[in-house]
C-alpha cells in the first residue's frame, strides 16, 4: 500500500506526466469512463479517465458510488473544465465493492435529518468532509495556543465522585446488576455498594480537579469529554460534549475574560488560514440555505465575514447588571416586552435575552460579568456587595453561551460559608477545600464548550452536525 499520494497534494502539484498511486472511495462514474474519486484529504475529486475500451467489462461494473479503489496512472494536465490536473488511469484495482442498490449515499443532496440516521456513512459527504476537517484544525489550535503559552495539558477523570456544577446532571457510573441492584434498607439503590464503594458519576466538568492541577503548575488546561444527563433536545446541547478547560494561578476576572477572548480569536483566525477551502465551502451551503429562508430573517454577513468580524472587534464587556438595564430599556418587538421584565433583577437570562444582546444591541460578542450568586456554582467569587460573584459568561452571535467561567472563591472561610449555604457537604470536597487551606491563591478558569466553537465556525444549524456521533436522548446507536 506503499506510495500513495492524497489527492490533495495532487490538485496542489505542479508536476505533471509523473506516475502516481492514489486510493479513495467513487463519489461518481460517468459515460463508463470518468471517475471522481475522493479520499478526505479535501472535497475536491481527482478525475480519473478510465481506458474503458482496453478494460474488462466486469471491472467496469463494480466502479460504483461508495466503492473503494486503487488507480495507479499517469498525472496529466486536464483538457475538461474545472479541474488542472487528472489522471490516466493503467491500473484499477476495486478494494472494496459498495452494491449501488443498497448504498445509502447517492451522488445527490441530501438533508442533514437523513444524514443524521446514517452518521456512519456521513463522513463520506461534502458538507461532514469539510466539519471535520474544521473541527481537527480548531482542537490543534486549542493545544497550539495554550501549549505556546505554556499551559500543562492536565487529564482530569472521567470517573468522579463529585458533581462540580452542582446541578444535578450528572450521569451516574453504575457496575452492578441494573435489573437486581443492591438496596438501602430503606428501598432506594445503594450506589455505595458499587465498584468504587461510593457512589460515583461521569464528570460534568474537570474544573475542580484542574484547579488542583493550577494551584501547583501555575497554567493548566483539560480538553476531554464532558457528559450531562439533561435536557439535550435542543441545537445547542449535547448529552456528552467536549470541553476546554483552562485554570491558571494568580489570574483575575480581567486576566479570566483576556486569555478567553484571545483562546477564541486565534483558533478562528486559524481555521481561517488553514481551512480557507473547506470554510468557503461551508460559507457557500450557508447562503443556499438562507435562500430558503424570507428576505427579513436572512443573514446579512456571510459566514467568512461574520468569523473576520468576530476577530476585528474587541468583545463588549459588561456586567449582569447593566445588562439587565439595557433589556428594561428594550422593546425587542413593540408589542411584547421581554420575560425578565417580569421576574427581575436576579433571573437567569434566557436565550432570548442574550440574542438580543448579541445580535440586536451590541451586534458583537459579549461578555458578561458579576451574576446573581443565587443561579452560579458555589466555587465563583464573592462579590462585596454581598449578592454577585466574579463569573463571567461569553456570549456568540447564533450560538448564545459559548464560554462560561469565573474567578474562583480562594477564601476559605467564605467558600465553606456558600457551601454550606448550597447544602453542599464539606467532607465530600475536603480535597478540594485542601488547596484552600495550603497556600490558596487568587485563581480563576474557565470551560469553552468545544462543539459550540464548531458550530460558530462551521456556521451549522444543529450541534448534532459537528460531533461525530452526537449522544442525546434515546440516540447512542453509533
Ligand atoms: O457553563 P458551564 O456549565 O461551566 C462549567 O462547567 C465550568 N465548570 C467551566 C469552568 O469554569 N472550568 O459549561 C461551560 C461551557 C458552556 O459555556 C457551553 O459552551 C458548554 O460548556 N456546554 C455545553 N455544550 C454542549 N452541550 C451541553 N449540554 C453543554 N453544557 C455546557
Ligand atoms: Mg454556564
Amino acid at each position: 500500500m506503499s506510495k500513495r499520494t492524497k489527492i490533495k497534494a495532487l490538485l496542489e502539484s505542479t508536476q505533471t506526466d509523473i506516475q502516481v498511486t492514489v486510493m479513495g472511495w467513487v463519489r461518481t462514474f460517468r459515460n463508463n469512463q470518468f471517475i471522481a474519486l475522493n479520499d478526505g484529504s479535501t472535497n475536491n475529486n481527482i478525475q480519473i479517465v478510465v481506458d474503458f475500451e482496453n478494460t474488462d467489462e466486469a471491472l467496469l461494473k463494480r466502479i460504483t458510488t461508495g466503492a473503494s479503489l486503487k488507480v495507479v496512472g499517469q498525472l496529466v494536465a486536464s483538457l475538461g473544465k474545472g479541474q488542472k490536473v487528472e489522471i490516466k488511469a493503467t491500473e484499477v484495482e476495486i478494494l472494496g465493492d459498495s452494491d449501488p442498490e443498497k448504498y445509502p449515499l447517492q451522488p445527490k443532496k441530501h438533508s442533514l435529518e437523513f444524514l443524521r440516521e446514517i452518521a456512519h456513512l456521513r463522513f463520506r459527504t461534502n458538507t461532514f468532509g469539510a466539519i471535520f476537517r474544521v473541527r481537527n484544525s480548531l482542537a490543534f489550535a486549542v493545544h497550539k495556543f495554550l501549549q505556546e503559552k505554556g499551559f500543562v495539558y492536565l487529564h482530569t477523570p472521567v470517573i468522579t465522585a463529585s458533581d462540580a456544577e452542582g446541578a444535578g446532571e450528572a450521569f451516574k457510573v453504575t457496575n452492578f446488576d441494573i435489573a437486581n441492584p443492591p438496596r438501602t434498607e430503606s428501598g432506594e439503590i445503594d450506589y455505595k455498594q458499587d465498584f468504587f464503594g461510593k457512589a460515583t458519576n461521569l464528570t460534568v466538568s474537570g474544573q475542580l480537579e484542574g484547579e488542583l492541577g493550577a494551584m501547583a503548575l501555575s497554567d493548566i488546561y483539560t480538553f476531554g469529554p464532558t457528559f450531562r444527563a439533561e435536557n439535550s433536545n435542543t441545537t445547542r446541547h449535547l448529552a456528552e460534549f467536549w470541553m476546554i478547560e483552562p485554570e491558571m494561578a494568580f489570574y483575575d476576572l480581567e486576566d479570566n475574560m483576556d486569555l478567553a477572548e484571545g483562546l477564541l480569536k486565534y483558533v478562528i483566525s486559524y481555521a481561517l488560514e488553514n481551512n480557507r477551502e473547506d470554510l468557503e465551502f461551508l460559507s457557500q451551503r450557508l447562503q443556499e440555505e438562507e435562500k430558503s429562508k424570507p428576505q427579513n430573517e436572512r443573514s446579512e454577513m456571510s459566514l467568512l465575514d461574520k468569523l473576520q468580524f468576530c476577530l476585528d472587534n474587541s468583545f463588549e464587556r459588561l456586567t449582569y447588571t447593566e445588562a439587565i438595564d439595557i433589556l428594561k430599556e428594550s422593546t425587542p418587538n413593540k408589542k411584547k416586552k421581554f420575560q425578565y421584565l417580569i421576574e427581575g433583577w436576579g433571573a437567569d437570562l434566557q436565550s432570548e435575552h442574550e440574542r438580543y444582546l448579541v445580535e440586536k444591541h451590541f451586534k458583537k460578542p459579549v461578555i458578561l460579568t458579576d451574576y446573581p450568586k443565587e443561579i452560579k456554582a458555589f466555587y465563583m467569587r464573592q462579590n462585596d456587595d454581598g449578592k454577585t460573584v466574579r463569573a463571567m459568561d461569553i456570549l456568540f452571535p447564533g450560538i448564545g453561551e459559548i464560554v462560561g467561567g469565573s474567578q474562583r472563591e480562594e477564601r476559605l472561610e467564605k467558600l465553606e460559608q456558600r457551601m454550606a449555604e448550597m447544602g453542599i457537604p464539606a467532607e465530600e470536597l475536603w480535597w478540594y477545600l485542601d488547596t484552600r487551606r495550603f497556600g490558596s491563591c487568587p485563581h480563576a478558569g474557565f470551560g469553552l464548550g468545544f462543539e459550540r466553537l464548531v458550530l460558530f465556525v462551521t456556521g451549522m444549524g444543529n450541534i448534532r452536525d459537528v460531533i461525530p456521533f452526537p449522544r442525546f436522548p434515546k440516540n447512542a446507536e453509533f
